[in-house]
């Protein structure tokens, strides 16, 4: 490849490469094509109509200049910067984060191109209060971007009243103005009610994109900006993936063919899906992904109403580290996965390996070596075990990582999730399990009212839940 992007590589699913029962033949290949090509044109459409609301976030240059004057505005004195979301809220600023600054971002200056980052997408006690405790005389040189579309979800509602209480105590109602930023609806919700009482800056999560759609918005591109991320490089790479995952031939169209490999998989005995990065950088986009296959596709209902059950189960394997913990089960566990792998061809600062110790000349063969060169030899030496046993293997290859790739890669599998969804025939956008929990949360926090969704009172939802619950001591050992 000559320049900086990313490729797709399927040979490794085919029939000629493992055997008839489990690789896709030639006449397999065709069939899924005829099946795929027909959706390309449906979701080019949704596109333009405006009706798949993220294939409009590359383009929105216009956006990115907002970021970056809000950026800009806050900029200055900010040593550190804390995200507070959850899901889509945070897995996007995390894995933008891992894959375009460096390793040591946050401990060393000198890597350092803005604010030090903390996503906080959880609501662990013990963690909080560490990172508190370490905050609370810094607070006058942090931002706090809470991230959340509803603004109703626990664990970000609760993370912002105990920020909120903070920077009242010790800044006072103008410090909570400067040091607040909120990114939510435009119009609606709790914390836009909040917003505009307290008066925050505010930037939006789009109407109709859902959160694991949403990093290309101002939802992952604040941070990324303030962190020293080129977004409008991230953003031409999704531009330039754009055209390439909406080219109405199969056979010219990575996502059409990563969605008809997954499809046939999945209707074939092969549920799982592993991503396995060969880079630490890309670890987190692999933990994006995983949100982005499992609320898209993981569905009880087709579009027309009928229960299918249906969802491939996406897992994440750091390769080399997962290697020596998983290898064992993939290759002689159940036949039942698809194996995604991520390699990078050039690694930015390329280290050589030291001279063996003389009493150990066993260990010459790696001497002078390039560890990026270790790394990538992994790769091919798990794919080619996989490979032995039968187990199919796509790669998605990375000239580099950069904002540009990274920017491809992200549209690349937005795409393929929502050809993915077609070809399965659900709503790929809307994820109805994920509030029953919600609602749950609510009941056992105490929240007054009714709840919709299981259509009564949350005390009396409080009362169910206990009771299906609480530890029964007959069953404690
Ligand atoms: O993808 C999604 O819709 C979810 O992961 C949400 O982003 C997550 O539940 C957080 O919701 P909210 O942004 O309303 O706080």
């Amino acid at each position: 490849m000559s320049q900086s992007g990313i490729k797709f590589y399927y040979k490794n699913v085919t029939a000629e490469v493992l055997d008839e029962k489990n690789g896709i033949t030639k006449e397999q290949f065709a069939e899924l094509s005829k099946q795929t090509e027909s959706l390309i044109p449906k979701i080019n459409e949704e596109i333009v109509r405006g009706e798949t609301r993220y294939g409009n976030l590359p383009g929105n240059t216009e956006l990115a200049d907002k970021i970056k004057n809000l950026a800009n505005e806050v900029k200055n004195g900010c040593e550190n910067l804390v995200i507070l979301g959850i899901g889509g809220s945070a897995l996007g600023n995390i894995a933008l984060q891992t894959a375009l600054n460096p390793y040591m971002y946050n401990i060393d200056q000198r890597q350092r191109k803005g604010p030090r980052l903390f996503v906080f997408d959880n609501v662990d006690p013990q963690q909080f209060n560490s990172f508190l405790d370490w905050i609370s005389d810094k607070l006058d040189k942090t931002i706090f971007n809470v991230i959340s579309k509803s603004g109703r979800t626990s664990e970000t509602a609760a993370q912002f009243m105990i920020i909120r209480q903070k920077l009242l105590e010790r800044l006072g109602p103008d410090g909570l103005r400067n040091q607040l930023i909120a990114t939510t609806d435009a119009k609606q919700g709790t914390l836009r009610t909040i917003a505009d009482e307290l008066k925050l800056r505010c930037l939006e999560v789009p109407d109709g994109v859902g959160g694991r759609f949403s990093i290309l918005s101002a939802v992952g591109l604040f941070s990324a900006v303030m962190c020293g991320i080129n977004i409008d490089m991230l953003l031409q790479g999704a531009r330039d993936m754009a055209k390439r995952a909406g080219n109405e031939n199969f056979y010219d169209n990575p996502a059409a063919i990563n969605a008809a490999i997954n499809y046939h998989y999945y209707n074939n005995g092969k549920r799982i899906s592993v991503m396995m990065p060969y880079s630490f950088a890309l670890k987190d986009l692999c933990d994006w992904y995983r949100q982005l296959w499992a609320e898209s596709l993981g569905k009880a209902k087709n579009l027309e109403g009928s229960e299918v059950y249906i969802g491939p189960t996406p897992i994440k394997a750091l390769g080399a580290t997962d290697q020596h913990s998983q290898v064992q089960l993939y290759r002689e566990g159940p036949n039942d996965k698809l194996f995604t792998f991520l390699q990078v061809n050039n690694f930015d600062g390329e280290i050589e390996i030291g001279a063996a110790p003389d009493c150990a000349p066993e260990l010459g063969f790696l001497e002078g070596k390039k560890l990026g060169d270790l790394l990538n030899n992994e790769k091919k030496a798990t794919e080619y075990a996989l490979l032995e046993s039968k187990r199919p293997c796509l790669t998605v290859l990375f000239d580099k990582i950069d904002a540009y790739s990274v920017g491809q890669f992200i549209y690349f599998y937005e795409v393929t999730t929502s050809i993915t969804g077609k070809l399965f025939n659900i709503n790929t956008y809307d994820q109805p399990a994920v509030e029953l929990g919600k609602e749950a949360t609510f009941a056992l926090m105490g929240k007054d009212g009714f709840c919709e969704y299981k259509e009564m009172p949350y005390q009396q939802l409080a009362q169910e839940i206990n009771k299906k619950t609480e530890i029964d001591n007959n069953f404690l050992i």
